[in-house]
């Protein structure tokens, strides 16, 4: 907090010059702990410089502003923004770099001082990213990483009285115990929980285009992305061919070692996570689904599942109710627009959502019905720094990115100064 803002913002921009210049690296070390596609790994860090970018021009924009106290002319009153203190970031393993860039670089630009927790799966290019942060000029002791289990390091953190905010993604779960956690001090919480995110497909989408996007939108990164459009609806005109089109394009999907520059799907993250996917193909199997491609792991070494793609199945089915975090999708016929709130805003979570549809006003009519924090038309998954991401609901406590995601990392303090 010590550090001028302008050379916070200078310190962020050599951040963002240093993980460019190391941006293969930073992607092989991902691979190997993650095990998600080269070119995916090497994509996400082009988001991680962009951050450190955004937030390196938005630390000499930290304006405070003044009141207008009216006829009394005797005050000078303003409100300046202050760093919070000292913030944990607990990280998940699904996008380790890309998670945590998302939480570092608003931190430091407020003039936070952080102690980070990644995931216990993934920790090796969070400790990369630590050696270039300190060569990129940040005071020693202000980015300090405490590897562990959740249980363990990342409890201990979130529990401590000297923590005065803690932003997390992961689990819906572990948010409501950093919630409750929380209450010793009532430190600020940020939280980016998980989702079950719907994409409905109407008669008159561009089929062709909207396939291999919706496909994208379950399957990259195996399906373990908190916004993937994990329960696809389409109209009685199109659901046929949709689905058709859909399980060619899971089919050709390549899937394989991570570091083999021509794979599109890598396996998932642990044996555990891999137990639970299959599990829920289980138990949509049990009650009634019909599996029309995918639903088994595939051979070899390493946790593999095939892209999966449900139909036949229910509102009420757990594998359209719950977050799977796995390449599964359900694809099931909806009647209409009068049908969005009922279908889309079922269940707790309010993350992501999808449309297609080539009709403008049926488009806009559909956003404003749907409780979800990002809604992408004719498009799956896009994100800009300066917008804010997150969730309605049980999705989650606050933004990340945009004014939004810097705003969670400071204090407002206003001055009255009798003159
Ligand atoms: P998790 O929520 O347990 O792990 C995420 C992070 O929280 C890790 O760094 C972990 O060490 C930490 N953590 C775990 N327990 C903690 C505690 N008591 N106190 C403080 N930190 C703690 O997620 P997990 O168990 O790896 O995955 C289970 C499910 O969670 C997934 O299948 C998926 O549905 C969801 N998930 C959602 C993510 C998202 O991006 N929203 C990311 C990861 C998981
Ligand atoms: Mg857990």
């Amino acid at each position: 907090r010590g550090t001028p803002a302008k050379r916070r913002g200078e310190i962020l921009w050599a951040i963002s010059d240093l993980v460019l210049a190391h941006a293969d690296e930073l992607a092989r070390i991902e691979v190997l702990d993650n095990g998600m596609p080269i070119a995916m790994a090497r994509g996400l860090l082009d988001g991680v410089v962009e951050g450190f970018r955004y937030f390196a021009g938005a630390c000499t924009r930290l304006h405070g502003r003044t009141a207008d106290m009216g006829e009394d002319l005797e005050y000078h009153a303003f409100a300046v923004s202050e760093p919070v203190g000292v913030a944990g970031l607990v990280v998940p393993w699904n996008g380790p770099l890309a998670s945590l860039g998302n939480k570092l670089a608003p931190a430091l630009a407020a003039g936070c001082s952080v102690v980070v927790k990644p995931a216990e799966q993934t920790s090796l290019s969070t400790l990369r990213l630590a050696e270039l942060v300190l060569e990129a000029g940040v005071p020693p002791g202000v980015v300090n990483v405490v590897t562990g289990t959740g249980p363990a390091a990342g409890a201990a953190l979130v529990h401590h009285d000297d923590v005065d905010k803690i932003s997390f993604t992961g689990s819906l779960e572990v948010g409501r115990g950093i919630v409750a956690a929380s209450a010793g001090n009532l430190k600020r919480v940020t939280l980016e929980l998980g989702g079950k995110s719907p994409v409905f497909v109407f008669d008159d989408a561009d089929l062709d285009a909207a396939v291999p996007v919706v496909g994208a939108g379950i399957f990259a990164n195996s399906g373990q992305v908190c916004f993937a459009g994990s329960r696809v609806y389409a109209q009685p005109g199109i659901v046929d061919d949709l689905v058709a089109g859909l399980v060619e394009h899971a089919k050709g999907l390549r899937v394989g070692n991570g570091l083999d520059a021509g794979t599109q799907i890598g396996p998932l993250i642990s044996e555990r996570q891999r137990a639970r996917v299959l599990d829920y193909v289980a138990s949509g199997l049990a009650e009634g689904g019909e599996v029309v491609t995918g639903g088994v792991a595939s051979g070899g070494v390493g946790y593999f599942v095939e892209p999966t793609i449900f139909t036949g199945t229910r509102a009420d089915m757990r594998i359209v109710r719950e977050e799977i975090f796995g390449p599964v999708l359900t694809v099931m016929p909806f009647g209409g627009l009068d049908e969005l709130p009922g279908i889309g805003n079922a269940g707790p979570y309010g993350l992501g959502a999808g449309l297609f549809t080539r009709d403008l006003g049926v488009a806009h009519r559909a956003v404003r019905l749907l409780d979800a924090g990002n809604v992408w038309v004719n498009c799956y998954g896009r994100r800009d720094r300066s917008l804010p991401f997150g969730g309605f609901k049980q999705s989650g406590w606050g933004r990340e990115n945009g004014p939004e995601g810097l705003d969670a990392y400071l204090e407002k303090k206003s001055v009255y100064l009798h003159l």
